[in-house]
């Protein structure tokens, strides 16, 4: 027989973001039944978050597999201020470490930094979105991020483009990431923290199958990927206004969005539909990248090949800023070089210095 005690023991790692303890030790674990295989239960949470309900539904269902349980019923409830102020006080009554031996909980956050998501995190969250694919999205990710680091931050990107994960490649990255103590430690290039779904996905697995692996993949990357402290994390988005790209706005509601376009008309006026989604979203957008923006030619002019005014209309339509105007030109890296990439144009050349001053203004606005 599944008993109410073996089941709260089973939920005993599942932890609570805010008090950073288990949820069950805080009591919020609450009306558990069992019924042959069936159980139910109530999840106090103290944020309203459909991401952390997902999650501790998922978490939930695996944990209780192990005794029987077949179906489970959860109902969540927000936490009343009252219960709020109680738990409070019970933590401050009862502040001894947590007993030796104990179980060590899977899902425990990295010591020191508060969870990704969690209000308390420092964290910015920057999303780079474009309308459609081609137009420099990932060059313009990987390139900021590098600007970043080299202004004292610390940073990581999530290649969440299932469609053509590019950020490994991009910086020159073969190898896979490793698993510490059941924790993923990213690969870092430039100073730069990488998490790619291109680490995961088999190469020739169908797209198909892809869109609903990211979500789950995503909140891995979120929960467990050690990342340490981090000031920015950057996500390179999938392509246009999908389901795909709307899921990733939703689970990330704080994150602030650059929006990636060419010069061209056309593409300015399909851009623009990614950046009604940021606002539907409720994201704010710092500002827009127009890249491939123009060639210098052999005396030194600027030749605008592919029109020119798009970005600065998408940033006027979008009552946000023009951040900059990257010029085509690939950058002059050797593979010799040690920390070769492909995509990283060096801090010394035009192109570098460019996104030096993105970073800046992403740095000031964002502080
Ligand atoms: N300013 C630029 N000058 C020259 N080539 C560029 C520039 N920006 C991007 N590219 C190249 O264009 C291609 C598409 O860029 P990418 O960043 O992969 O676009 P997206 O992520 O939007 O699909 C890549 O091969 C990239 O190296
Ligand atoms: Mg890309």
């Amino acid at each position: 027989m599944i008993t109410k005690e073996a089941v709260i023991q089973a939920l005993s790692h599942i932890y609570d973001p805010e008090f950073n303890k288990p949820a069950a030790e805080l009591n919020l674990i609450r009306d558990v039944m069992t019924k042959e295989t069936q159980a139910n239960l109530t999840f106090v949470l103290t944020r309203e978050d459909e991401l952390l309900k997902e999650q501790y539904r998922q978490d939930v269902e695996e944990a209780l597999k192990p005794l029987g349980v077949q179906d489970v019923h959860i109902r969540f409830r927000m936490i009343t201020d009252y219960e709020r102020a109680e738990v409070a006080k019970k933590l401050q009554e009862n502040s001894a470490p947590r007993q030796e031996g104990g179980p060590i909980p899977t899902h425990a956050p990295a010591q020191g930094a508060a969870p990704l998501l969690s209000p308390e995190s420092e964290t910015r969250f920057i999303a780079i979105a474009s309308g459609k694919g081609g137009v420099g999205k990932s060059t313009v990710t990987v390139n900021l991020a590098a600007a970043l680091a080299r202004r004292g931050k610390k940073v990581g990107i999530i290649d969440a483009d299932i469609y053509g994960f590019s950020v490994p490649d991009m910086m020159g990255v073969e190898e896979r990431p490793q698993l510490v103590n059941e924790r993923i430690i990213p690969i870092e290039r430039h100073g730069v923290k990488i998490m790619s779904m291109g680490f995961f996905v088999e190469d020739n697995a169908p797209i198909i199958w892809r869109g609903p692996m990211l979500g789950k993949m995503l909140r891995n990357f979120f929960s467990e990927v050690e990342w340490g402290e981090l000031d920015y994390l950057l996500l390179d988005l999938p392509p246009g206004t999908g389901d795909v790209a709307l899921d990733v706005h939703q689970m990330i509601p704080h994150s602030k969005e650059i929006i990636v376009t060419t010069p061209h008309a056309t593409a300015a006026f399909v851009a623009a539909r990614a950046g009604a989604m940021a606002v539907h979203t409720d994201h704010e957008i710092l500002g827009i990248v127009e890249n491939m923006s123009y060639y210098v030619n052999a005396n030194g002019e600027k030749d605008y090949v592919f029109g020119r005014g798009g970005g600065a209309k998408l940033a006027e339509q979008l009552h946000t800023d023009l951040l900059a105007q990257i010029p085509l030109g690939a950058p002059d890296n050797h593979p010799a070089e040690p920390d070769y990439s492909p995509c990283v144009y060096k801090a010394e050349t035009e192109t570098g210095r460019l996104y030096l001053e993105v970073a800046d203004q992403v740095i000031k606005k964002l502080g």
